[in-house]
């Protein structure tokens, strides 16, 4: 019988390459990227009530309300695309009640994958960050630089990465990380996130082929 699709939560502190993996686990698992962040910023790009309240939480680094992001994140997991392809769910949850928020719904993961990287480098990468408008593409100016100079052009930057809101990002991770993570123990992988891109993603993608082939051999999937 066919296998369920595989869903998984990616999390780390701002800056710790949770986009960046994001690109190469989809490009490779076909999953459906969920990132809270890019719901959030798209909401304020369409100028709603909601998008307003976002980012001036946003703006100072702390963590939109509930009420706000629980429905935004529920409604995205609930298309067809993440159904049948799986998802990959990107910044959510945040706190414990984003947690169960989301159990209540029905919705568990198979992985919860945790990125590691030390705070003095996290500073270094957001300020360098620099984003495609055209293809969604992460860059960073030391890096990974843009291939052309028509793309250099055009990167544009986060609102919100300036060394001083990167701290109180910083400051938000800190304060909720344990309790997040404190709900997904049992099926917590730590990835040293401070090596290169393709190192970094070599160590996901063997922990995710392991995990599919275990699932390929396991007696409940005969
Ligand atoms: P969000 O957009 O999720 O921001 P974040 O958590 O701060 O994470 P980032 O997007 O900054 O970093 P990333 O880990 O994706 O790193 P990236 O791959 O880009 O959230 C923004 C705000 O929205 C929050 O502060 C909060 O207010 C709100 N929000 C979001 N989710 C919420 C929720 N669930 N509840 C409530 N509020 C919520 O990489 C960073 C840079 O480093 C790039 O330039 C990249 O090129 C470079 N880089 C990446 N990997 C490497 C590497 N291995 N080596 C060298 N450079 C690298």
């Amino acid at each position: 019988k066919a296998e369920p699709p595989l869903k998984i939560m990616i999390s780390g502190a701002p800056a710790s390459g949770k986009g960046t993996q994001c690109e190469l686990i989809t490009q490779k698992y076909g999953l459906v990227h969920i990132s809270a962040g890019d719901l959030l910023r798209a909401e304020i790009a369409s100028g709603s009530e909601n998008g307003k309240l976002a980012k001036e939480f946003m703006e100072k680094g702390q963590l939109v309300p509930d009420d706000i992001v629980v429905m935004m994140v529920k409604d995205r997991l609930s298309q067809t695309d993440s159904e049948q392809n799986g998802w990959l769910l990107d910044g959510y949850p945040r706190s414990s009640s984003q947690a169960t928020a989301l159990k209540g719904f029905g919705f568990q993961p198979d992985l919860f994958i945790l990125l590691e990287v030390p705070e003095d480098i996290l500073i270094e990468r957001v300020v360098g960050r620099r984003l495609d408008p055209v293809t969604g593409k992460i860059y960073h100016l030391k890096y990974s630089p843009p291939e052309t100079e028509e793309i250099a052009a055009r990167l544009t930057q986060r609102f919100d990465d300036t060394e001083d809101k990167a701290k109180l990002r910083l400051k938000t991770h800190n304060q909720n990380v344990s309790d997040v993570l404190s709900m997904y123990d049992d099926i917590t992988i730590k990835i040293k996130g401070n090596r290169s891109k393709e190192e970094v993603f070599s160590q996901i993608d063997t922990a995710l082929s392991q995990m599919l082939q275990q699932r390929n051999t396991s007696p409940s999937s005969l």
